[in-house]
This record gives structure tokens, sequence and C-alpha cells, in this order.
């Protein structure tokens, strides 16, 4: 079992607030992972963590073999180590295709010799719009962004952080927003990704955490409190405790 992201003892304060305890664990590559927890758990603080948005106060995390403990972001970017934000972080303005062209061509140094090139950019653009094209929104990729329905726009940050190549997807509640009947799409369509893709999300509908994850991670009060696969953890009355007792989503 090959591993793409683990994490040894990390550890994160804010003031006396322990956001990170001792936080441990192994997403083996290909893995669906999924990290749930009530809200102020701590979560979105860990993928803050291990893109390097904020700096540990201890611990230890790698990226497959290679130790990114203090690892600029956008090295992790590079390595592979690429997330989507709990807020919607697009340009209204643009459409799918320029923006994911955009993205495509930034990865590939493209961006900075935009107009001598022009060849490759059209290698480019058909990149972006077979990334479009596998998230299932290739058909509104003319459409300015602000007019795309918000699944659509959920689905469009997430072929951003496919243009990068990524190897470890982290995804921040990727249905946040979406309206309920809809996200068992999104979600429908984030599980078609390739299988060569890690993907740890965070999500709070338990129907869709249940179903699309091969193993989840429960957070509460900045600890993993355990781990399991689904149905160890549907069964493990403590879950039910700690999420009725505070959030109840479940
Ligand atoms: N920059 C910060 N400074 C101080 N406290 C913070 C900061 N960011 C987050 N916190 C606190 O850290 C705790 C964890 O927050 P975090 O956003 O990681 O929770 P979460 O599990 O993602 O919650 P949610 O499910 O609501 O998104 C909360 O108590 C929050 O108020
Ligand atoms: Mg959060």
């Amino acid at each position: 079992m090959t591993i793409a992201l683990s994490a040894k003892g990390l550890e994160k304060r804010f003031g006396s607030l322990v956001v990170a305890g001792d936080i441990n664990f192994e997403v083996p590559v290909g893995q669906r992972c999924a990290l749930i927890g009530p809200n102020g758990a701590g979560k979105t603080t860990l993928i803050n963590l291990l893109t390097g948005l904020l700096p540990l106060d201890g611990g230890e995390i790698r990226l497959g073999e290679v130790d990114i403990t203090r690892a600029p972001p956008q090295h992790r970017v590079r390595g592979g180590l690429v997330r989507t934000f709990q807020i919607n972080s697009l340009f209204p303005r643009l459409t799918p295709l320029e923006a994911v062209t955009m993205a495509v061509c930034e990865r590939t140094g493209e961006a900075r010799d935009f107009v001598r090139r022009l060849a490759t950019h059209e290698a480019a653009i058909e990149e972006a719009h077979d990334i479009l094209k596998s998230l299932r929104i290739s058909h509104v990729c003319y459409r300015e962004t602000r007019e795309l329905a918000y699944g659509q726009q959920r689905l469009l940050e997430i072929a951003l952080a496919l243009a990068t190549k990524p190897r470890v997807l982290l995804l921040d509640e990727p249905a946040a927003g979406v309206p309920k009947d809809e996200s068992g799409e999104l979600f429908n369509v984030i599980d078609g990704l390739s299988r060569d893709l890690t993907i740890f999300f965070i999500e709070h509908d338990m129907n869709v955490v249940f179903r699309f994850a091969s193993r989840i991670l429960v957070m509460v009060g900045g600890r993993l409190l355990l781990e399991g696969t689904p149905r160890e953890i549907a069964a493990d009355p403590r879950v039910r405790e700690v999420y009725l007792g505070k959030a109840g989503h479940v």
C-alpha cells in the first residue's frame, strides 16, 4: 500500500485553543477519505495546515515520501497537493474555459509567454476542455461563471484544482451551498475522477459521506476521535453522541 499523504503528531494552537492536537493519519493512494466532525472541530484548519496556509506548531507532513512540513504552499501545489476552499473563490466574469485554460497555462509556464506561443496555447485550451468535460460542465464552458448554477460553480473550482495536475485533492465541503438534491450528483462526478487521484474531503452530509468515502476520520475539538470504514463509523456510538449532541447533521 503506497501512502499518498501522511500526518504525524500535528499540533496547532490559536492562543490557548488547541485546534490540532496530536493529529496522525495516513491516506493511501487513490483512497476517498472523508474528514467529518461538528462545526469548529478544526477540519478546515487541518486542511490549512496540510497546504501550508497556516504554519504548524509541531509535527510532520509527508506527500508521498517527501517531507513537506516546511515547504511553502506553492511548492506543495507543484508537488501535487491541491485544495479547494469552503467558500466560493471564482472570477465571476471569466468563462469556465478561460479560467481553466489560464490555470493550465499557469502550470505549464505558458502564462509568462502568452502571446508568442499560440500553438501550445491551443493545447492548453484542449486540455481545459477535457477537464471540464470530465466534470460534466463542458456544455457551459462559454458562459460567464456568474451565470452558472451553484453546483456547476463548485465543479469549476474542482476543475481549476485539476488543471494543476494534482496527486492529492483536498476538498473543503465541495457541496456547501449546493441544494441537497444536487449534492448527490456533484459527488457522483467527483467519484468518477481518476482512481490515481487521492481525495481527502470534508463533508457534513452523512448520506454523502457514507456513500462516497472508503474511510472516515472523525475530528472533535482539534483531535481525531476515531477512524474507520463507513460501516465501522456508522456503528460506533461515540460518533452519534458527538454529532447529535453538537451539530445534528446525522
Ligand atoms: N485564524 C484563527 N484564529 C483564531 N481562531 C481560529 C482561526 N481559524 C479558526 N479558528 C478557530 O479554530 C476552531 C476550528 O475552526 P475550523 O474552521 O477549522 O473548524 P471546522 O471544523 O472547519 O468547522 P466548520 O464545520 O464550521 O467549517 C474554531 O473554534 C475556530 O473559531
Ligand atoms: Mg470548515
